[in-house]
């Protein structure tokens, strides 16, 4: 029975083939380009709301898009893939999203993303976040893909069911953000599961 890190992987480092097309999406690197259309939602703190970070004026948001542009391969656990998201139709770019690889020993990766409220309600979220799961089981051959949000965020939530996701964990008050006792709500998939969902069983 061979070790899940001897299963087979792509040979590193490894750089998706860009653009990843989706049905309606690219996903690519971040460019310093995209500086205005990611302070344009990075500054919001409806957006903000319930993440780690922000608002951000517009040093902080620089600074956050300089350093996504570097996040375009992966060469050991813990890296991390940061690409714009840009509707192909219209060239307009709706969002942002993360891809981690957690662990290579245990196949393991994680993903997240944040939008435009204002290109919200047309399942943008929902195609860049599929294309994650697409690129962590089929690409990199990742045994279990995990997302972590705040318990009251409730898009993010639909969002991961949409995609299939399993709620596997709600852990209570296990962070204090600005000023109060917060959840945390863990959803993941595994690899055999995205495969049933794509009729590969
Ligand atoms: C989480 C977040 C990305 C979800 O955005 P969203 O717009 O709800 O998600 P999608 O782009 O997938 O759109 C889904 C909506 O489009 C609708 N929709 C329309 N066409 C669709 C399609 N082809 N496929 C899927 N959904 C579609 C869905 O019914 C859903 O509508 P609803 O909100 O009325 O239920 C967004 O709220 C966000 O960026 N929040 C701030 C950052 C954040 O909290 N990130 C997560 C940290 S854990």
């Amino acid at each position: 029975m061979p070790t899940p890190s001897a299963l087979t992987t792509p040979s590193l480092p490894y750089t998706p083939d860009y653009p990843i097309r989706t049905e309606r999406l690219d996903l690519r690197p971040v460019t310093h380009d995209d500086f205005a259309a990611i302070h344009t939602y990075q500054r919001r703190p409806e957006v903000c709301r319930y993440l780690y970070w922000g608002p951000f004026d517009e040093a902080e948001s620089r600074a956050s898009v300089a350093t996504k542009s570097t996040r375009t391969t992966l060469r050991e656990p813990g890296d991390i893939l940061q690409l714009a998201v840009v509707a192909r139709e219209t060239g307009t770019l709706v969002g942002d999203v993360t891809f981690v690889w957690t662990s290579r020993e245990h196949r393991q990766g994680g993903i997240g993303y944040v939008f435009n409220p204002d290109h919200a309600g047309h399942g943008y979220a929902t195609e860049a976040a599929r294309a994650l799961l697409k690129l962590g089981f089929e690409e990199l051959q990742l045994h279990r893909i995990q997302a972590e949000l705040d318990g009251r965020n409730t898009a993010s939530a639909n969002l991961l069911e949409r995609l299939g996701m399993r709620r596997e964990g709600h852990l209570r008050e296990n962070e204090f953000l600005d000023g109060e006792w917060t959840d945390e709500v863990v959803y993941a998939m595994l690899a055999r599961e995205w495969r049933a969902q794509r009729g590969e069983l």
